[in-house]
């Protein structure tokens, strides 16, 4: 029986340490502001917004809301980057996703200046990544690697199988997984036997994007699952990517949904904010 995976208590530990960190670095004089932009008013999007400046006041860092109509155009919003870009006290800038489809998300993206890019997404901070350098890690691969680390789950070593490539989470997750020195297989959708992949993973990250694809046969006994997906089902419940009833028996250890991944994404962005007010960068 798998140990569940406390993903709400450990941000909120990560949380608590930054307040402190924030205070120590107020006492020095080193403030700062996360501005934080949605487009439109898509209203999962309008819960993380939320959620993400709640954040920021409880461990007393400003954030600037910037909620702009749906029929902003891209030209407005490049306008809007480039001003936050060289208004000094704003160290962090974070552009809510996905974007309208008027507005090109690589464009704008690119357009945050790496200082200041605490999702982590610009090309420059996935490049720094990928070689080891310093700057900023992308907030949700990044939390599930603390949650690992404080369940005292092992890394080095074992067999990573992570399901899903995308930019903003298998892609990087891999290339963190490496750097912790594990074995790392990606798998997708055009993966031939995936479940007899999956099932070598000590670890196993799943970030495809569907509700419940992963049953019991996709996981080896006593493996560790880490499960990234968020939806709702038929009855309006929230679920993951993978069937938590099924798969639990089996795991060593599990993370639930909600509860698990998610909250860390947050933890992480304000961790990378943080590190963004201490290198004054
Ligand atoms: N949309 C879903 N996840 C994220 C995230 O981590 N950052 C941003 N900016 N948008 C998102």
């Amino acid at each position: 029986m798998a140990v569940i995976i406390d993903g709400k208590k450990i941000s909120q530990q990560i949380k608590d340490e930054l307040k402190e960190k924030v205070s120590a670095l107020k006492a020095e004089g080193k403030t700062g502001a996360l501005a934080v932009i949605q487009v439109g008013a898509d209203p999962a999007s309008s819960v993380y917004v939320r959620n993400k400046k709640n954040a920021c006041a409880y461990i007393g860092i400003e954030s600037l809301a910037y909620e702009l109509p749906e029929e902003t155009t891209e030209e407005e919003l490049l306008h809007l980057i480039q001003e936050l870009n060289e208004k000094e006290k704003v160290r962090g800038i974070l552009v809510q996703l996905p974007l309208p489809g008027h507005i090109c998300q690589e464009k704008v993206i690119q357009a945050i200046s790496p200082e200041k890019d605490v999702d982590g997404f610009h090309p420059e901070s996935v490049g720094n990544m990928t070689i080891g350098a310093p700057g900023f890690l992308s907030c949700t691969p990044a939390g599930i690697i603390q949650l690992l680390k404080r369940s005292d789950i092992e890394i080095a070593g074992k067999h990573c199988v992570v399901v899903g490539r995308s930019n903003i989470v298998g892609k990087p997750m891999a290339l963190l997984m490496l750097r912790e020195n594990a074995t790392v297989t990606v798998t997708h959708s055009r993966t031939r036997n995936l479940p007899e992949i999956c099932r070598q993973a000590d670890i196993l990250i799943v970030a495809v994007g569907k509700p419940q694809f992963i049953g019991a046969e996709y996981v080896k006994e006593g493996a560790a699952v880490i499960d990234v997906g968020i939806h709702r089902d038929e009855n309006n419940k929230l679920c993951g990517d993978v069937k938590f009833d099924e798969v639990m028996p089996r795991a060593s250890a599990i993370t639930p949904v909600p509860g698990g991944v998610g909250p860390m994404t947050i933890a992480m962005l304000m961790n990378n904010c943080v590190q963004s007010i201490e290198e004054g960068r």
